[in-house]
């Protein structure tokens, strides 16, 4: 079996980067270029200001700084780096479908068909092409097809290599992974292929957590992986509702649940809805899936996930409007917290976009503060949402750098990503600025309840009456 020593991946965007970044920084003998078509991320990557790198991710500028332009490198040549690479990642996006069949749900393939289309008009010898985008099952088959059509007698081997690091932790998920997944055809160039993935990984990851399976497993195992995580997130937040009509506390019912060595502690936290770019986007695809094989059950089932995390963001945006009088036109509520979770500057339906969206249909003046999101971000999210011109949404909605300053003259705060950060704010500052009564909507159950309470704050926590 020939060694894997030159690989490229397509797509430098949060699975790319940080993926690629460990390989090399575990592989000294691999030489990894990311490739992308978008030249300022590229740029960006290739910054000298290791603090203008396009991703944020804890430990992703040390890994960086070390291996870039060692075996590490980022660049906008496509073309070459295909031709060189003895094996290519596929890791561009795949956003749910806006338009068409499957609109809403199905996942968009178009960029996938394209970098499988560049890959098949490229290379000139035999390649080992590897999925790693988040994809709905069959894909890698529509990619072979694609890829045997040539007639140029290249032989291309196509592996699923699902990722799962999650965001936030993205450098300690890779290199200390619970598992790496590896599906192929089981033919011998089939086997071939998966054992030099495996190399790769081995370089860090035990052998018995590598896992070789067939495509379909693999690609299946990735939705599945999501749906269940996010089935966790939806039956909490489900129950936190009901703790709040009762004397029940979430936290505590967690922690309860979560002693049972069959149900673990992980995953349990009550939030104002999940968020990110896999767990919606996956479910959606597994209930298309589900749906077009005529099991109407089965989608139904799973859609119910999606549609619990709605009823949840709703309700958090809801609380806040019958909190303050049944109105907030023209109420000044400070938003703490933009990203889908904290530790990241990635706001793919994070949770704040649909409650910011709810507060403006209702009129009020929103000022948000997150310490890594910037400020053209927040506008592209609520303009692709679209529900109203982009100049109201800039006269309504503010952001800042201040975060104790966005608090003057406002009626509430609402905190709806976990920074640590905000947790060591000065409450009593925050307190002082506000109009009274000031409100004080927690969706994270990040801060103290007595604490609040004392400082005089109306104090509203996901999960507690
Ligand atoms: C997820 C999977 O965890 C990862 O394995 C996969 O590769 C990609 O999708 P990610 O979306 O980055 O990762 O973040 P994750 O930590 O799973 O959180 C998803 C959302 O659920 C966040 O909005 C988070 O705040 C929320 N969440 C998570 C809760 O509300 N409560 C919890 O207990 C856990
Ligand atoms: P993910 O979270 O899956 O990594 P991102 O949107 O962060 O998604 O990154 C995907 C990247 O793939 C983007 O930077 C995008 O420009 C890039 N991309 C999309 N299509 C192509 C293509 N055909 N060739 C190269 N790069 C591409």
């Amino acid at each position: 079996m020939k060694k894997i020593t030159e690989i490229c991946c397509i797509g430098a965007g949060y699975v790319g980067g940080p993926t690629m970044s460990v390989i090399a920084n575990q592989c000294p003998e691999i030489n990894v270029t990311v490739v992308d078509i978008n030249q300022q991320r590229i740029d960006d990557w290739n910054n000298t200001n290791l603090e203008n790198l396009p991703i944020y991710e804890p430990g992703l500028k040390e890994i960086v700084a070390k291996n870039r332009n060692k075996n590490l490198f980022f660049s906008t040549e496509v073309d070459k780096a295909i031709d060189k690479a003895q094996m290519i990642f596929i890791s561009v996006n795949t956003p749910t479908k806006t338009y068409g069949k499957g609109k809403g749900q199905a996942a968009d393939l178009k960029y996938i068909e394209l970098c499988a289309r560049t890959i098949a008009e490229v290379a000139k010898d035999d390649k080992i092409v590897v999925e790693k985008s988040t994809l709905p099952v069959r894909t890698a088959q529509a990619i072979k097809s694609i890829l045997d059509n040539t007639g140029k007698g290249v032989h291309f081997e196509i592996l699923s290599n699902p990722e799962f690091l999650a965001e936030g932790t993205a450098i300690d998920d890779l290199i200390n992974a619970d598992r790496v997944l590896i599906g192929g055809n089981d033919s011998p160039t089939g086997q071939e292929a998966k054992d030099a993935l495996s190399q790769v990984y081995e370089n860090w990851i035990p052998k018995e957590k590598i896992l070789q399976t067939n495509v379909w497993s693999s690609e299946l195992s990735k939705l599945v992986a999501n749906a269940f995580l996010a089935q966790r997130v939806s039956s909490i937040n489900a129950i936190s509702a009901l703790c709040e009509k009762t004397d029940a506390n979430v936290q505590e019912v967690s922690k309860a649940i979560g002693f049972d060595s069959r149900i673990g502690p992980k995953f349990l936290q009550a939030s104002v809805g999940f968020g990110g770019s896999c767990f919606q986007k996956d479910i959606l695809n597994l209930v298309y899936i589900a749906r077009s094989y005529g099991l109407a059950e089965v989608a139904d089932y799973w859609e119910q996930v999606i549609i619990m995390n709605d009823y949840q963001k709703r309700r958090f945006a809801e609380n806040i409007v019958n909190t303050l009088y049944n109105t907030v036109s023209g109420k000044k509520i400070a938003m703490y917290g933009w990203a889908f979770k904290k530790d990241t500057n990635d706001t793919r339906e994070s949770a704040a976009i649909y409650v910011a969206d709810a507060l403006l249909e209702e009129k009020a003046e929103i000022v948000v503060y997150d310490p890594k999101v910037s400020e053209d971000q927040i506008y592209a999210d609520l303009d692709y949402l679209g529900s109203r011109s982009s100049s109201l949404t800039r006269e309504l909605l503010k952001v800042v750098d201040d975060p104790i300053k966005a608090t003057e003259q406002a009626h509430a705060v609402a905190i709806m990503t976990e920074w640590d950060e905000f947790k060591t704010f000065d409450w009593v500052k925050i307190f002082e600025n506000m109009l009274k009564p000031a409100f004080l909507f927690d969706g994270r159950r990040l801060l103290e309840t007595q604490k609040m309470e004392d400082i005089g704050f109306k104090y509203y926590k996901i999960g507690q009456s």
